[in-house]
């Protein structure tokens, strides 16, 4: 049986982990469509493109040798051969990529290659067939709204911002969380101007991570998928 599990949520909710984890233990194949608006970001400055030329970077992004690896175990992200896995995780390209991800043509493309992906998946792929966990703002509601399962992954803004503020500065101490705040409450406001995530669409479930610890946010994930793909 083949299964596409789609999983939405904002910054800092655990997301990307959580999705990792649940594509392991299921045995699916694993996309990272935030990686994909990061690459795309990566791509333009490496091309020079003026960010201000909506025109430019949309054939930039059309033109762009990507590579994305979907093994969750190690998620490669390729850009003309050369491995931009840290590259696009860099401060400079998570301050520039919402001038790209609110492009509607970039868009269209990264859309299109995200429903190429996860066809892949359904037929044979790195899965055989078994399916796919993808990830990202606008997964269960725009790219695979008919997907087996569909969650949104939400957290407290002060459960988000304890977290990256743990990964960013290896503590949630009154200062690192000061220090993160500004980031997190730019990224939420800027990345609600391209998709709604913050709210379950219909017939999405949610699973609020904010009393979970990380096992507990995967198990209650896996709750969710084992429910609905349940036979009658
Ligand atoms: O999840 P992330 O931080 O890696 O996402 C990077 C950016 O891409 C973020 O600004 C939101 C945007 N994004 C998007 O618009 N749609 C998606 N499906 C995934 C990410």
């Amino acid at each position: 049986m083949t299964i596409v599990i789609a999983i939405d949520g904002p910054s800092g909710s655990g997301k990307s982990s959580v999705s990792r984890a649940v594509a392991r233990r299921l045995g699916l194949a694993y996309l990272d469509t935030g990686a994909m608006y990061r690459a795309a970001t990566w791509w333009c400055r490496h091309e020079d493109v003026d960010f201000a030329d909506e025109d430019a970077v949309a054939r930039a992004v059309v033109a762009m040798p990507l590579e994305m690896g979907v093994d969750p175990d190690a998620p490669a992200v390729h850009v003309g051969g050369e491995d931009v896995g840290a590259a696009i995780r860099t401060t400079e390209i998570s301050t520039a990529v919402s001038a790209v991800a609110t492009n509607l043509a970039v868009r269209d493309e990264l859309r299109r290659l995200q429903r190429a992906a996860i066809d892949a998946e359904k037929l044979e792929g790195f899965s055989d067939g078994r399916g796919i966990v993808a990830e990202g703002r606008d997964i269960t509601t725009v790219v695979a709204p008919d997907a087996d399962v569909r969650v949104l992954l939400t957290a407290s803004e002060e459960a988000r911002l304890a977290r990256r503020a743990r990964e960013l500065h290896g503590s949630a101490g009154q200062d690192a969380v000061e220090a993160t705040r500004d980031q997190i409450v730019r990224r939420d406001a800027d990345d609600s101007t391209v998709s709604q995530f913050h709210v379950a669409a219909d017939g999405v479930a949610t699973v609020d991570s904010s009393e979970l610890d990380f096992d507990q946010t995967v198990d209650a994930v896996l709750a969710v998928v084992a429910q609905l793909t349940a036979p009658a």
